[in-house]
């Protein structure tokens, strides 16, 4: 199938190397020349395990190539737009001018059987939306909507096997065709039995807002847990334990710390509050305002556990922090709690020093004013206390006997509750745990 991908993001730059290595022939579009430019040569613009191999492979197949030019569309039958929505200035609601202008760039190059396909996470009624304006330009192309559900640091996996598949399809034959186009794009999924929902517009675009916004409240109860444990003396890493050995419940995305961050769960949190209250139902979702405030505590509690365990005044306290990015894995800094927490502790007066095995560039582009090291020893020597608020196994490995011969103090908040607490007081650390007595 000849498929064009519009947008070279996270989404973007994955999905089309992922689909050339299926093979697929691939362009992929982006106005961002330097980004075109890298992933032409074979770079990747972030940090995704597992992408530089598939780019490399897909290139030297022959099957993918990228551009800047949208023309160079025309001529695929398949077109998906993989284009960001971030959160709109000064307001909770989705930004869409990108997916705006991705469709519209497109529609003088559609062909007749041409299948627009919507991958970015949108509003409810922004498929149906751009379905007419394709309408109104004649040229028989139609749209579907097919969700995209891939975590970072593990995006090429969840794009080859995803655990399923939604599509969103017009009714009747336009429908009909659609499904045919996708099932033939994702043929080794379809054939490895991945479980498939064919729907309309409407459903197709709510699953994915519902799908990050079920995550984000699961993390979000048991951040409210950890808030109870902390005023009870109980231990919510104990009472996940427990409560996820039931099936119903399930362990996973139960981990209580610092709270979720990312380009997705929190933005997407807002939109749909946003969007739900657009459409006359904001009371429905007006709980994600509550996960989103719990969320947004945890960052609090973390920069107040560390004032607290200080053995002296926040004020020029050296501070080193484990951890930049959002989760571990990834270069992505978008809504970082460790970021956060970080800028929050320096903003205290505290000399923080941070480290992070991938994000330190995307940290100094954002908050040129924080200190960093590659150096975990470097970050560690002399410090008055050590927040680890990113779980990157470098951290999780850390010998505390080790790390207690450089530091001044040995106080560790561990705001993500990944390390051994036992062993960590046993090498003669102060350790904080997040809702952990
Ligand atoms: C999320 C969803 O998991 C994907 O399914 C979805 O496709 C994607 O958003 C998207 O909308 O594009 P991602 O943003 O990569 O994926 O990150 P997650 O793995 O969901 O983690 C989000 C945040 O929650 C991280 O900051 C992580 O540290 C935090 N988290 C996760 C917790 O605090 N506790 C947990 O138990 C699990």
């Amino acid at each position: 199938m000849r498929i064009s991908v519009i947008g070279c993001g996270y989404l973007g730059a994955v999905h089309a190397s992922a689909m050339a290595e299926l093979g697929h022939e691939v362009v992929g579009i982006d106005v961002d020349e330097v980004k075109i430019a890298a992933l032409g040569e074979g770079r990747t613009p972030f940090f995704e395990p597992g992408l530089p191999e598939v780019l490399t492979s897909a290139l030297a197949s022959g099957r993918l190539r990228f551009s800047t030019d949208i023309a160079e569309a025309a001529g695929a039958e398949v077109h998906f737009v993989a284009v960001g929505t971030p959160q709109k200035k000064g307001s909770n609601a989705a930004d869409l001018t990108y997916v705006d202008a991705a469709v519209e760039a497109l529609l003088p190059h559609l062909n007749a059987g041409d299948l627009v396909v919507g991958k970015s996470t949108v509003p409810v009624g922004t498929a149906a939306r751009l379905a007419g304006l394709i309408e109104d330009v004649g040229t028989g192309a139609s749209l579907a909507w097919n969700p995209e559900f891939l975590r970072e640091g593990f995006a090429v996996q969840d794009t080859i096997s995803p655990d399923r598949l939604v599509y969103g399809v017009p009714a009747g034959a336009a429908g009909e065709r659609a499904v045919a186009q996708l099932n033939e794009i994702y043929a080794s999924a379809i054939a490895a039995d991945t479980p498939l929902v064919v729907t309309d517009f409407a459903t197709a675009e709510l699953v994915k807002v519902a799908a990050n916004a079920f995550l984000a409240t699961k993390i979000s109860f048991i951040n409210a847990m950890s808030e109870i444990a902390e005023v009870s003396g109980a231990d919510v890493t104990q009472l996940a334990d427990a409560i996820g050995y039931d099936a119903r419940i399930g362990r996973r995305f139960l981990n209580a710390g610092v709270g979720f961050g990312g380009g997705c769960l929190p933005k997407d949190i807002r939109a749909f509050t946003a969007r739900a209250e657009e459409l006359g139902r904001g009371e429905s979702v007006a709980f994600l305002k509550e996960v989103d405030s719990i969320n947004l505590r945890r960052r609090q509690r973390v920069v107040d556990l560390t004032v607290t365990a200080l053995n002296r005044p926040i004020f020029n306290a050296k501070v080193a922090v484990l951890g930049l990015s959002f989760k571990p894995h990834s270069d992505d800094v978008r809504d970082s709690p460790a970021l956060d927490v970080a800028v929050q502790l320096r903003g205290l007066g505290a000399d923080v020093l941070a480290t992070d095995p991938q994000a330190i560039e995307n940290s100094r582009a954002r908050h040129p004013q924080l200190s960093y090291s590659t150096e975990i020893e470097e970050t560690l020597r002399g410090a008055g206390a050590v927040v680890l608020v990113t779980e990157w196994p470098e951290f999780r490995d850390i010998d505390p006997a080790w790390a207690a011969t450089l530091v001044e103090t040995p106080t560790i908040i561990d705001g993500r509750n990944t390390l051994d607490a036992a062993k960590w007081r046993a090498a003669g650390w102060t350790y904080y745990g997040l809702g952990r007595p």
